[in-house]
Order: structure tokens, then sequence, then C-alpha cells
């Protein structure tokens, strides 16, 4: 069985995690106290995957931006109950990217993702071989996520929660507050998961690092594009080169201008770093748009076309083969509205317009979450390539829990 992998995946309550001052705060995590470990898919591999709720609550265990079927998709109608497990088969068939998978039960993704549970999948392809790829070393994931904590030390879900989401004080790249990484290669490959609730992030370096961005949330960029500011949505994923050749002493990675990780820079190794050429995919902008879906609202009041999530009822017909533009509006309302990162389960689409225009360079690489911003329209192309009925939804997470969901369904 050379060509299957096994792993088994646990959500589990974490017995004491320490974030701030020596103080213990409860968690939840995947195989751990707190976040997960990273699970390598590799390409034209069955990745078989033995899920285990050890959690008091029914949850489910979704694996964000991987093309499969529904059936293994993970999303709100595949609930393992408590003490219950059950097994995913998945076949990988996509672009070398960073994924992550986290818990999808209605009413609870919100909480259960606040309190820890999110790990990463790393869809991998020789084709790679090019760039940094030593785990830990030279090839490094960042999660990013805002928290809050009690005076106790504890993680504060409930206490300020905003109605557009838990938005948080401190910044925790991998669970930590003030990580410090030791750089020891002139580039470093930083792949960046916009893990939070609710917030976006603006990511800037300090100092003389430069940052390349290199791929999107599903699969590398057709070429690297020098940065000064990154910006995700929740749910989003990018991965950098950031290049220290240049730095003296300590660089900073900033979120919304606060460090939140400082690299050490020593003595570093010369790197010979080939970024892999992908195919130029042109495509016109003017598509006429197959669906519309107006997103609206702000807080408790959101909706996608006007409805609120049901799980009876499909809202979205689509057939597996079939190419579609969907149009996304996003409908200010009295007070502007805000931006909703959009996301669909179990495809990777394109951008191909955002108001009628090309869109950035940055966005020309396969993508499961955009951002759609107050009276913004955005067009993308997607190609159903399996069936079943998957979500689409709000990706802050207490927008998609208050009802900005819908539901297509791939015959
Ligand atoms: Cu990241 Cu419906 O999920
Ligand atoms: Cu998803
Ligand atoms: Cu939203």
């Amino acid at each position: 069985t050379g060509d299957t992998v096994y792993y088994t995946v646990e959500a589990t309550k974490g017995t004491s995690q320490f974030f701030k001052d020596g103080k213990k705060s409860e968690t939840f995590g995947y195989n751990g106290d707190l976040l997960g470990p990273m699970i390598e898919l590799p390409k034209g591999k069955t990745v078989v995957i033995d899920t285990i709720n050890r959690l008091d609550e029914p949850t489910t265990f979704h694996w964000h931006g991987l093309v499969i079927p529904a059936d293994m998709d993970g999303g709100p109608h595949q609930t393992v109950a408590p003490g219950e497990q059950a097994q995913v088969r998945l076949d990988i068939d996509q672009e070398p990217s960073t994924l992550w998978f986290h818990p999808h039960p209605m009413g609870l993704t919100a909480e259960q993702v606040y309190k820890g549970l999110a790990g990463l999948l790393y869809v991998t392809d020789d084709a790679q071989n090019g760039l940094p790829n030593e785990y830990g070393v030279d090839d490094i994931p960042l999660i990013v996520q805002d928290r809050l904590f009690t005076p106790n030390g504890e993680l504060d879900y409930d206490a300020h929660m905003n109605v557009d989401g838990t938005t948080g004080d401190t910044i925790l790249a991998n669970g930590a507050i003030n990580t410090t990484f030791d750089v020891q290669t002139e580039t470093l490959r930083v792949r960046l998961v916009n893990g939070s609730n609710a917030r976006d992030f603006d990511f800037t370096l300090s100092n003389e690092a430069e940052m390349t961005q290199i791929a999107t949330d599903g699969g590398p960029l057709e070429r690297p594009i020098p940065l000064e500011t990154l910006t995700l949505t929740p749910g989003e994923r990018a991965e950098v080169l950031i290049d220290f050749s240049q730095v003296e002493d300590v660089a900073a990675l900033k979120a919304d201008g606060v460090t939140f990780t400082t690299f050490r820079v020593g003595e570093l190794d010369k790197a010979s770093i080939k970024i892999p050429v992908t195919e130029t995919m042109e495509r016109s902008t003017d598509e006429t748009a197959d669906r519309r879906l107006t997103l609206f609202g702000m807080g408790n009041m959101v909706s996608i076309n006007g409805k609120t999530y049901d799980p009876e009822r499909i809202d979205i017909e689509a057939k597996r083969g079939d190419t579609e533009v969907w149009e996304i509006e996003n409908k200010p309302d009295m007070m502007g509205g805000m931006t909703h990162p959009f996301h669909i389960h179990g495809v990777q689409f394109r951008v191909i317009s955002r108001d009628g225009n090309p869109p950035s360079d940055q966005e020309k690489g396969w993508k499961d979450t955009v951002a759609v911003a107050p009276d913004e329209r955005v067009k993308i192309e997607i190609t159903f390539t399996k069936t079943g009925t998957f979500m689409y939804h709000c990706h802050i997470l207490e927008h998609e829990e208050n009802g900005m969901m819908g539901q297509v369904n791939v015959t």
C-alpha cells in the first residue's frame, strides 16, 4: 500500500497551556493541547485519516481547501459525536499548497476554533523541490490568530464577543505570544495562515528583510510577486519567501503594525532557490455570470441572497464537470457594511475580476477564499469536480454561525 498514507487526528481538550504570566488556560487541540500537527498530503496518493472526537461536544473535521467529495469534507453534516470516530479517505489531486483543517459543527465552529482547533495540511509534490521545504528549518508555518485573555490568563471567548466575531488584542503565531525564530538560511519560506475568527491582517516586515509572495490559498502563483504588505482575511493563506541576506541582526514580522514574530539572524547559509514556473492563465474579465450571490449585513443580521443557512435547503444545483462563473456582490447596509471573506468547500477557483477589472497579480493563483469589500463585485470561475453537498460561506466564523452560509449540490 505504498500509495496510501495513514494518519490519526484526535480532537482533544488540552490540559493546560501557558499563554501569559505562567497562568493556565483550558484549550482544545488536535493530537495535543493546542492547534495541531502538520499533515502532509502527497499529490497523487490516497490519504486515510482516522478522526476521533475526544471532546465532550460534537465536532467535525473539515479539510479547508481540499478538493474532495462532500461526504469526506467534514462540513456541518458530518458530525462526529463525543467519543466516536470516523474514517475519511482523501484522494489527493491538486496543486502543492498550504491548506488547513478545523471543525465545522453547527453553532460550535467559532468557539472550537477559538479554543485551539486548527491544523495544517500541506499538499506536496516533487515539483516543489526547488523551494525551501525543510519543515521548521527553512520552511515554516505561521498560523496567525488574535485572542483575548481574562485577567486569569484564560482564553476569553464569550465575555468580549463582538457581534461581528471575536477579535482579540493579542496576536498569537502558532499558539504563542512573541514567537522567535532563528533564521539559518538566506531565504525562508513562510506559510501564513489567517486562522483568526474575524480579523483581517496586514502583514509587513521591518528593516531590510524583503518579502515575495509565491503562492495563494490553493497553489503557486504564476510568477513571484515582491510585496510590502500582504493582506489576508480569515481563512486565507499565502506563502512568501523572506530574504534575510541584507538583515544585520533581527527582523520582525508585523500584523497591523504589531510585531508578533521576531527573526534572529546569525550566520546564514546561502540559498539556492528555484521557483517553479507555472502556466499562465489568460482569461477574460467580462464573462457573464451564471450565478449571482449577494452578501449582506453585519453582526447577526447577515445573509446571502436574503437568506440564512438552512441545512435542509439546497441553494444551488450544479453539475459535476461544469465550469461556472459566480458573481459575488457585497451590498453595503446603512452602516457601510464590511469585508466578507467568501469561501467555497470542495473546490479551488480563480478570481477573474473585481468590479470588472482584472484581479491583482497577488490573486492570480488558486483560491478557496476571497475577500469581497463593501460595494464590490467579484467574479470567480469554478469547476466542480466532486459530487455532494458543499457549503459556501463567509469565513468570519461568527457570520457563518449567524447563517451567512449556503449549500451547492453537485451531481
Ligand atoms: Cu474553513 Cu467552511 O471553512
Ligand atoms: Cu472550508
Ligand atoms: Cu461576513
